[in-house]
């Protein structure tokens, strides 16, 4: 790995001196390094696509220093040819090329490896480069503590019990007839394999290896009244690298490279919210369920869109053994999607979210920890202990972090001794969340202390005050009063595809 600039983005082009000339637009390759504008300024980017589109020959360029998130195309008159570039080194091409050559052959289901994990690690201290306030695990942990150091004294309870874990599953609620779904089943079945490998094996939605991947395809997709900017490559029709911009319908999630079909689609279309049970709604939001294995082209589509706001996930094809909880706005139009979490219908490590996203236009208000909440008043029903799948992406981690310390804050400073005795265990009950993120969360605020040979958890005042400002700022959350849900239970075929 290349060193890292101050950001902790890597610089461009750290694998060695590299031969230096002019170019031009038709001799300009893969792996060239020159000065691109970005945001009017001139900057050294590397070159890792080249295309042709309607609108002439695009370059898609990584910049020094930069969180991926912020590639993108540009068109040759970003490029300052009058400055040299700087020749990718033959050997490396070789390499590249022999590379290049094993993935366009190979196709197979990639798993989170070990090097997404380091990433997410690097990219943790990225998002500074992104104008927004971003606070890792140390730095907020800092900020609660530094100013008053010791301050601790204003609650002090005791740790040490085993926790109370409840029953779990309960009945599912059929909206499929068992005779209609086996012949539905019947007719599927046959063509099940056919189709998934079709659908891993075909140019277009090719589940992508890394080199391929590391290039965002799609540069803008209208979808309702919003235009969305991705961030990361989805595996949509390779043809749809070409358009400037892409349709998706916001309410069926199908997706269109021209104006003119997506406009004779939304004609036709008559959905007008996701396609579930309706299992929560308040005056500002409603939760709808979803079952990956009865909506499947629905749950696709929507792999499909978060993808593109997802750098470490991998699931778009094999939804079957997920159930989706999406999350949505009401107005005369329908229900407009917000954003969503997957959960595993049967998850051998206790996971309650697989993967979660707020779509861009509505992030940062309030509404992923409506989704986290969410999450963990469903595993209070089942009566289970639950934890977001890992990986964490860099805003994961954020806004799980700042959910499990406020929710563990909230619950400490509400605590009556007389009740019941406070310990890790019982905290992690009460809010459904395992007790090795309860400590995590207790151990990062440094609310854990060792004390004549016993175990306190000690609430700094200036944890207190911060709280109660940013309560005094929090809107909405969800009243668990209002969800309307009974634990689903799975047989094993409604779970896979047997794959
Ligand atoms: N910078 C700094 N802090 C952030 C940021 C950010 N960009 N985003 C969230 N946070 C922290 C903040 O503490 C924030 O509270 P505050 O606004 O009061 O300071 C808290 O998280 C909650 O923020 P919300 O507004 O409730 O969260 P949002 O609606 O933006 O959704 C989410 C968060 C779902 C992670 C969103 O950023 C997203 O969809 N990102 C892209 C997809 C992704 O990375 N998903 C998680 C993958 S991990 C997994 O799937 C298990
Ligand atoms: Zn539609």
């Amino acid at each position: 790995m290349g060193p890292s600039g101050a950001n902790g983005e890597a610089e461009v082009g750290s694998d060695g001196p590299r031969q230096k000339g002019k170019a031009t637009p038709d001799t300009l390759k893969v792996g060239c390094i020159a000065q691109v504008t970005k945001d009017g300024q001139p900057r050294r980017a590397e070159i890792l696509s080249i295309k042709e589109t309607k609108s002439g020959r695009q370059f898609y360029c990584n910049f020094d220093n930069f969180n991926k998130r912020l590639d993108e195309w540009v068109p040759v008159t970003r490029i300052d040819f009058d400055q040299d570039v700087e020749w990718p080194s033959p050997e490396k091409d070789k390499q590249k090329e022999a590379k290049n050559k094993k993935t366009a052959t190979v196709s197979k289901k990639s798993q989170p490896s070990k090097k997404t994990q380091k990433k997410v690690g690097k990219r943790e201290q990225s998002v500074v480069s992104e104008g927004q306030t971003p606070h890792p695990w140390t730095d907020f942990v800092d900020s609660q503590n530094k100013a008053d150091g010791e301050d601790k004294a204003n609650a002090s309870l005791e740790v040490g019990a085993t926790p109370n874990v409840g029953p779990d599953e309960m009945e599912i609620d059929e909206d499929e007839t068992p005779a209609s779904a086996a012949k539905k089943e019947h007719a599927q079945s046959f063509s099940r394999e056919q189709e998934i490998e079709k659908l891993r094996t075909s140019g277009s939605m090719t589940q992508n290896p890394a080199e391929i991947s590391r290039i965002r395809n799609i540069s803008k997709v209208e979808f309702g009244r919003y235009v969305l900017f991705p961030w990361y490559f989805s595996p949509y029709p390779e043809i749809f690298g070409q358009e400037d911009s892409i349709f998706i319908c916001e309410f069926c999630l199908s997706y269109y490279g021209d104006l003119k079909s997506f406009t004779r689609h939304r004609m036709k279309c008559t959905l007008q919210h996701p396609p579930g049970n309706e299992i929560y709604r308040d005056d500002f939001v409603s939760f709808y369920e979803i079952d990956g294995r009865r909506q499947r082209t629905w749950c696709r589509n929507l792999c499909l869109l978060s993808k593109m706001f997802l750098d470490h996930k991998t699931l778009y094809y094999d939804v079957d053994p997920f159930m989706f909880y999406v999350m949505t706005t009401r107005d005369d139009r329908g229900s407009h999607l917000i954003g969503y979490f997957s959960k595993e219908k049967e998850s051998a490590d206790a996971y309650n979210v697989a993967c979660i996203l707020t779509l861009p236009q509505y992030q940062r208000k309030g509404y992923g920890r409506l989704l986290i909440q969410f999450s963990y008043e469903l595993s209070k029903i089942e009566g289970k202990l639950g934890s977001p799948e890992k990986p964490l992406s860099d805003l994961g981690l954020l806004s799980y972090r700042q959910y499990w310390s406020e929710n563990i804050l909230d619950l400490l400073l509400g605590w009556s001794e007389t009740q019941e005795k406070c310990t890790i265990e019982t905290i992690a009950t009460r809010l459904a969340m395992t007790t090795q993120d309860v400590e995590h969360t207790l151990q990062a605020l440094k609310m854990q202390v060792y004390h004549k040979g016993e175990h306190k958890i000690v609430i700094p005042e200036k944890l207190v005050q911060q709280r109660e400002k940013s309560k005094a700022k929090q809107k909405r959350v969800i009243d668990s009063e209002r969800i309307q849900w009974k634990p689903p239970v799975f047989t094993a075929a409604s779970r896979t595809w047997g794959w």
